[in-house]
């Protein structure tokens, strides 16, 4: 059986073991202050061309979304998110709990624009409601799809006109950077965000993120705060090692230019099928339309998610690529669908 599951069914790239592996028996300075995680960080720095950043290793992504997001509000304050954002559907109330709402907004593509923000905005006038303060956008979106400069930008400027904090969880941020339709970069979303985090997890690491805070009084107390809540790695090296390779030679781009080489292949290859999809997509996710009957085939040789039921003949299916997604598995994929 092979997964189109998930971008994290593999443990992790060669090159990172091997690296983790070449330092194992280095005494290090504990809780990321090691040698290798400051080199991660003047690497990061480097691409985002902006060295007055403040940078943080996580260990996963709702621990990071979490220490971010519960940081930076006052105890009145909100989030504003897409319906389908991971920390309002899938991160078990995380922020919630740490005291903040977060405010739904219904969008069929994931994405929020600058007048959605407004709408939220102006709807929450005085102090018997919660005060909107902090932007969530997932990029790629948990549906797979992106922002372009031009909608980041004017969310920007509903942010500075309304004085909110634009925070972006990058969990998939190499496939939406290598999108064929993508035209922004780490520079440019460090310029438009006041905080944002670069994920290593579903991109090749072992595991990790990478937050990067941009805003100054953000970035206030930020370790013990990270401390608090139990983000504070002992061992943090083992993020940093990761990060540094990551960022040597390309290779955090180079994974997720292979996710979204073998996400263009089955696509092309659903699309010449006759198959429809839900949306369109340009990064590692795709959200196929398929009749019950080929999903019972397809189920027999591959695993994914029935996303959602259409109708009672036909759903949208779920797959995802990885980094190492295998082409010769596309391929067969691609052919039993066209057999049937
Ligand atoms: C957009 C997004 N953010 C955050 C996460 C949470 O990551 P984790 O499972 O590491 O907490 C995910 C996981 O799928 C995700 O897709």
């Amino acid at each position: 059986m092979y997964s189109f599951k998930n971008d994290y069914s593999e443990g992790v790239h060669p090159n990172i073991l091997e690296a983790l592996s070449r330092s194992n028996m280095i005494q290090m300075e504990g809780y990321g202050e090691d040698g290798l995680s400051n080199e991660a960080k003047t690497l990061i720095k480097k691409e985002l061309k902006d060295n007055s950043v403040d940078i943080h290793f996580f260990s996963g992504g709702t621990q990071t979304n979490l220490t971010a997001i519960g940081s930076f509000l006052r105890p009145h304050e909100a989030v504003i998110s897409a319906e389908t954002g991971h920390i309002l559907v899938h991160e078990t109330g995380a922020i919630e709990a740490t005291g903040h709402k977060v405010i739904g907004v219904d969008k069929k593509l994931g994405k929020l624009s600058s007048e959605d923000i407004e709408a939220v905005v102006k709807l929450h006038g005085d102090e018997h409601m919660v005060k909107p303060k902090l932007v969530y956008l997932s990029n790629p979106t948990e549906l797979g799809t992106i922002y372009s400069d031009e909608e980041l930008k004017s969310i920007r400027d509903v942010c500075d006109r309304s004085g909110l904090i634009l925070y972006m969880d990058g969990a998939r941020m190499g496939s939406a950077l290598m999108s064929s339709e993508n035209d922004l970069t780490l520079e440019s979303i460090n310029r438009y965000c006041d905080a944002f985090y670069i994920g290593g997890t579903k991109n090749g690491a072992l595991l990790g993120e990478v937050l990067i805070i941009k805003k100054e009084n953000l970035k206030t107390d930020f370790r013990y705060l990270m401390k608090q809540r139990g983000a504070l790695l002992a061992k943090g090296r083992l993020i940093g090692i990761q990060f540094k390779e990551l960022f040597t030679d390309n290779l955090f781009y180079n994974l997720a230019s292979h996710a979204n080489r073998m996400a263009d292949l089955l696509r092309e290859g659903i699309k010449d099928s006759g198959h429809e999809f839900d949306l369109e997509t340009s990064t590692n996710q795709l959200f196929p339309i398929m009749p019950i009957q080929i999903i019972e085939v397809l189920e027999k040789k591959f695993s994914f998610y029935r996303w959602q039921s259409i109708d009672a003949d036909r759903s949208v299916i779920r797959l995802v690529t990885s980094w190492a997604t295998n082409e010769e598995a596309v391929k067969e994929f691609i052919e039993l669908l066209k057999s049937n």
